[in-house]
């Protein structure tokens, strides 16, 4: 049996996903920027898409610009900020606990002599939002933080921080990373009062190197590529148009199954952690079931246990999950998210990421359990000898 349990690093582009990019690649391949007609073709494609991601994410269409991606969107809004308000202040805040697309920018800045407040969070990964308060100054200029965890799935209290920072300083940009909330949990942007948000198509069924970035209407950002001033000039470059009718369409099924593919997967998660409490000792559980978790994310230390030498032995089963998160898994060191909420470095060591999708089911669940429990059993005892 084939079980894809690593729907964090990236997800299964859905059928339609491909259908509809198929026809892009090989019928409408026009550019949009063209006056003819293929090019104009083209350009409502793209049109359509904005309006079905904006419709979705309850903003207006020329509040979404589409990027290559998660990364990219971050490094648009957090340079494009702090460049453009850098005179007002030079002072940035974020956490801990962000992604490498968030934290590397942060680190840019600071060695470029702003100074950078990493905030600490709790031991379920929730930011403290006392030290928030104190940080923030008339020198701050943007509060980078994101929605979703894409370690523990930790879901972050945006409207209390919104909250610290209309007492504190108003005019702080808020910069939201959603890419691990946009399509698993409900949000309102414009209630959130969220001045920029990244996301990206494939975490979402959609493809890879294709995201965007909503950028509140009226904020100014620098831009940070420049040339052909595609995307009303927040991102030059000829269109993915591929890449964003695919995210079109993946945005639209999401749109359409909402509740019931989130029950879903949310049931999926709990039956999941019932089972792995019930079968195996000497696990700590990193991920949470309320209000603060999302519902496709479960971590788990297993003590005395190698999660890589796990996600390997797992792989001979047709299992496939990652250690701590993907994006950085291949780079040497500790998980920078499981230092922050406290975990012992065996505990870090033993770390599973577990992260489902729509297309999961009970039985493959129950089957990743009986594996799990075989081969933390061997494990343990090869390295207890
Ligand atoms: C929270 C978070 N931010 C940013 C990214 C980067 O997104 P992309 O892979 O689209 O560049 C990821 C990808 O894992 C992520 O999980």
């Amino acid at each position: 049996m084939e079980v894809y349990l690593d729907n964090g690093a990236t997800t299964r582009p859905r059928d339609e996903v491909i259908e509809e990019m198929n026809i892009m690649l090989k019928e409408i391949y026009g550019n949009p920027s063209s006056l003819h007609r293929m090019g104009l073709e083209a350009e409502k494609k793209v049109e359509k898409s904005r309006e079905i991601i904006s419709n979705f994410l309850s903003v207006r269409p020329d509040e979404i610009f589409f990027t290559s991606g998660g990364t990219e969107s971050n490094n648009i809004a957090i340079q494009g900020i702090v460049n453009r308000y850098s005179r007002r202040g030079k002072h940035i805040i974020t956490t801990k606990i962000e992604h490498s697309s968030v934290l590397n920018i942060f680190k840019y800045y600071e060695e470029k002599g702003f100074k950078v407040t990493y905030l600490d969070v709790d031991e379920k990964g929730l930011v403290d939002l006392e030290q928030l308060e104190e940080s923030i100054n008339n020198d701050t200029i943007l509060i980078s933080i994101m929605l979703v965890n894409n370690e523990l799935g930790t879901v972050q209290p945006i409207e209390d921080i919104k909250k610290i920072i209309n007492r504190k300083n108003k005019d702080v940009k808020l910069h939201v990373d959603g890419i691990q909330a946009f399509g698993k949990i409900k949000f309102n942007l414009k209630q959130l009062g969220i001045d920029t948000f990244s996301f990206s198509g494939h975490k979402i069924h959609g493809p890879k190197g294709i995201g965007g970035l909503y950028i509140k209407k009226d904020l100014k950002l620098s831009p940070i590529i420049f040339g052909g001033n595609q995307e009303r000039g927040i991102r030059s470059g000829t269109e993915n148009v591929p890449g964003i009718v695919g995210l079109g369409k993946a945005v639209e099924l999401i749109n359409k199954n909402f509740d019931e593919e989130i029950k879903k997967i949310l049931n999926l998660k709990k039956h999941f952690i019932d089972k792995i409490k019930k079968n195996i000792d000497n696990i700590k559980i990193n991920s949470f079931i309320d209000e603060h978790s999302a519902p496709h994310i479960v971590n788990i230390s297993f003590v005395g246990v190698r999660g890589e030498v796990l996600l390997h032995y797992l792989e001979e089963d047709g299992i496939y999950v990652s250690t701590g998160s993907a994006c950085s898994s291949k780079n040497k060191g500790k998980s920078h998210v499981l230092q922050a909420i406290g975990l012992k470095h065996d505990e870090i060591d033993g770390t599973v990421r577990f992260s489902f999708a729509y297309s999961n089911n009970v039985e493959e669940i129950d089957y990743v359990v009986d594996r799990l429990q075989k081969h933390v059993k061997e494990i343990r005892k090869i390295t207890m000898r």
